[in-house]
Parts: C-alpha cells; sequence; structure tokens
C-alpha cells in the first residue's frame, strides 16, 4: 500500500493551474504507457475552468487524447445544458476543443428527473468499463477534486447521507442547503484512485482548508479530510489566498 500526501502551494490562481496541468498530462502519459489508457473523473464548480483552458490549448500535442477516457465526480441535478451543469462547463472549456470522441466522454445522465435513477445509471456505466467483480470499485488513473468553503467535495455535503456509503460507487445525495439532489461518486471510488488531486483556490477556502489540513475537525463536517486514497497519491494544489489559514509548516 502506497499513499502520499503532497501541498503544492503557488503563488496565484494561474500558477496552480498550470502546476495542475502538468500532474494531468504525466498521470496521462503515466497511465497510457502502463495501461494503455487514462481514466480521468473530472470536477465541477468553475476552479477547473481555467486548467482545462490551459490543457485544451498547451496539451493537444502531449496529452493521449485518444486514449483518455472522460468521467465526472458529480454532477448537479440538471440537463446537460443548464448553467449549472458540470459536464456543460467541462464542454465549454475542455471537451469541445481537443479531438475526444464522444465514446470516450462518460456524462452523469442528470437529466433523468429521478436522481436515484441517475446514479443508478452511472454506477452501471462504471461498473461496465472498469468491468468491476461484484464488491470491486473501479481505480481511476486521476479524479480531480474540488473543496467548497464548507469543506465539502464533489457532492459529499457536511451531514449528508452519501459521507457514509460504503458499496455504492455512485449515489444520489440529498443536499438540504440547496434543497437538492446531487449525484456523485462515493468515497470509496474517491479513495480507489491511483491519484487524487484538490485545486483550492481562493481565500474564502482558507478556514476549510486549516480544518481539513491542519485540525482535528470531522470528516463528517469537513468531507474532503475523508478523500485519502489507500493505494494512491494525494496532491493538493493551492494557492498563497487558500493556504493563508494554514501554519508555515504545511507549506511545501
Ligand atoms: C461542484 C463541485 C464541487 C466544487 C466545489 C468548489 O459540483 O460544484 O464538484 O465539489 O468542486 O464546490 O467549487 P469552486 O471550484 O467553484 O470553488
Amino acid at each position: 500500500m502506497t499513499s502520499s500526501v503532497e501541498i503544492r502551494t503557488l503563488a496565484t490562481p494561474q500558477d496552480l493551474s498550470a502546476a495542475a496541468a502538468e500532474e494531468v498530462v504525466r498521470a496521462a502519459n503515466e497511465a497510457v504507457a502502463e495501461r494503455g489508457r487514462f481514466a480521468i473523473a473530472l470536477s465541477g464548480g468553475s476552479t477547473p475552468r481555467n486548467l482545462h483552458t490551459l490543457l485544451a490549448a498547451n496539451a493537444r500535442i502531449s496529452l493521449p487524447w485518444d486514449r483518455t477516457f472522460f468521467f465526472w465526480g458529480d454532477e448537479r441535478h440538471v440537463p446537460p445544458t443548464d448553467p449549472e451543469s458540470n459536464y456543460r462547463m467541462a464542454d465549454e472549456t475542455l471537451l469541445s476543443k481537443i479531438p475526444v470522441a464522444p465514446a470516450h466522454v462518460f456524462r452523469i445522465p442528470a437529466e433523468n428527473p429521478d436522481a436515484a435513477a441517475a446514479a443508478e445509471a452511472y454506477e452501471q456505466t462504471l461498473r461496465k468499463f472498469f468491468a468491476l467483480e461484484p464488491g470491486q470499485f473501479p481505480r481511476f488513473d486521476l479524479i480531480l477534486l474540488g473543496m467548497g468553503p464548507d469543506g465539502h467535495t464533489a457532492s459529499l455535503f457536511p451531514g449528508t447521507a452519501a459521507l457514509e456509503e460504503k458499496s455504492h460507487l455512485v449515489v444520489a445525495n440529498w443536499v438540504e442547503k440547496f434543497k437538492t439532489y446531487r449525484i456523485t461518486l462515493t468515497l470509496p471510488v474517491l479513495n480507489a484512485a491511483r491519484c487524487v488531486v484538490f485545486l483550492v483556490s481562493g481565500t474564502d477556502k482558507a478556514p476549510a482548508l486549516h480544518a481539513v489540513l491542519q485540525s482535528d475537525a470531522s470528516g463528517e463536517q469537513y468531507p474532503a479530510k475523508l478523500v485519502r486514497p489507500t493505494d494512491g497519491k494525494l496532491i493538493w494544489f493551492i494557492d498563497r489566498a487558500a493556504a493563508s489559514g494554514l501554519k508555515p509548516t504545511q507549506l511545501h
């Protein structure tokens, strides 16, 4: 079991995105060299936008797009055309700009009014793609995650039922504060990854980042704390603003 945690502090959001893009390219080339394909789960929210733009612009030659397979860590319970859709954000900033075959893009079918059915469908998609036996979890080559100011990640929000899920790969998680379901990968899937990369930028994230990295607060309260790959790398890409609440010992 090899697990490592790395915290990389970058001066600006732009530097953060550039460093993260390098890591994505590294992971992609390693995965393709070792296993012939690169399975990546994208994050939602706004932080990944700049990373996507960099990948689309600068990595055309250095990323094996024809061997890359795109998934999502979570999705809002909306159609793919909705401004809130994580798929739509990725399509606008990345997928529409790179030579990727539609068959390599596995969108969460969140247009289904029945969120649980959408989650179940996505779980079957993962089971098929990764050729899983019952009880097995998919091992993504790379999972990109963000973190909210409340310490949530993917759609694993503080105090929500999904935090307790130990067997399903994907669940519909009721988020009371938004009065909506979100569809999300579960912690066993996040923690089965070869590499998990957090992208955390901005002063609004500083208190939660301190709680996650430097306090004994519970994972129930700060779900990002529960992401610890059992046999893989965990890399936090944070900018100075998000790191402003950390004691210097954690800064690399
Ligand atoms: C989502 C994301 C969520 C996001 C964080 C941070 O669907 O919104 O999966 O977990 O990563 O909320 O979002 P920002 O990058 O916009 O700060």
